[in-house]
């Protein structure tokens, strides 16, 4: 237990020391790889500062021809062709390179990378039991991501312990119990809607949700909740896939 504790403040420690972050009006989070093959050995974030930095991607050939990318934060300059030049003899193999900076997680699109794993879900990870990375107190610090298992979609979870601020947890949950859940989830936000009842306001002090699309439970618990609830109401979610569908 105690080797646990210290082992998770160590990994704290560690994560505020390798990431000097800038202001969270200015954080752009991008896809970090490291020779990955695919998307799938992606499994983190990187922090960038958007004022300064984009995110990128590229795409190499290495010299047993295999392809290879790398990705994170880029200064805009050397987005803009700034360093190309003094680079350019150096990494003749690569392939494709590019930038992009409007959204988090932008690059996990450029430069054809794909994810092999289909199947599952790839879903924000930071949770006490099991993770690399343990809960977090604020949303936006969790970036470590994993592939759950093909019978799992995406969950988080706030907790309240008496006393401490709420923590944020997110992991992989069964599909099966994440029907069942959001089905509930629905029918209490049904009931509490437009409705002042005092469970109601007692309601909002927990919370649990589950979603199917990869990288679906990012953010506040609340506030996903909240998201699938509109989309649920405007007929654009699946409730056997918990996916998003558009329907035209
Ligand atoms: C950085 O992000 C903030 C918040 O999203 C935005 O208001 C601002 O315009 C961005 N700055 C640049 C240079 O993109
Ligand atoms: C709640 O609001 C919806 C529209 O948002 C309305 O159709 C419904 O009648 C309201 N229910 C109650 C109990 O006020
Ligand atoms: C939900 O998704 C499943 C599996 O893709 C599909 O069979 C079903 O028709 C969908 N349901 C709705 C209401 O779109």
């Amino acid at each position: 237990m105690n080797t646990c504790k210290e082992l998770a403040i160590g990994i704290t420690l560690f994560l505020i020391g390798v990431f000097a972050q800038p202001l969270d009006q200015y954080q752009l989070r991008c896809r970090l790889c490291n020779n990955a093959r695919t998307l799938s050995d992606c499994m983190k974030l990187a922090i960038c500062d958007n004022r300064t930095e984009e995110c990128y991607m590229e795409q190499v050939i290495t010299d047993a021809f295999t392809s290879q990318y790398r990705g994170g934060c880029r200064s805009i300059t050397q987005c803009n062709g700034g360093t190309a030049v003094a680079t350019g003899k150096r990494d003749a193999g690569i392939v494709c390179s590019q930038c992009c900076g409007y959204a988090n997680d932008c690059n996990s699109r450029l430069c054809g990378i794909r994810q092999d794993n289909l199947a599952s879900s790839l879903c924000y990870f930071c949770d006490d039991m099991k993770s690399t990375q343990g809960s977090v107190s604020r949303p936006e610090d969790c970036i470590t991501f994993t592939a759950c298992d093909s019978d799992q979609v995406c969950f988080a979870r706030n907790e309240y312990s008496p006393g401490s601020p709420v923590t944020f947890s997110y992991g992989c949950q069964n599909t099966f119990i994440c029907k069942l859940l959001m089905r509930r989830v629905f029918e209490d936000m049904d009931h509490c809607h437009n409705n002042t009842l005092h469970e109601c306001q007692h309601a909002s002090v927990l919370c649990n949700v589950c979603c199917g699309d990869s990288g679906c439970n990012y953010g506040d618990c609340k506030s996903i909740t909240e998201r699938l609830y509109r989309l649920h109401k405007s007929g654009n979610f699946n409730m056997t896939t918990l996916q998003t569908t558009s329907r035209p």
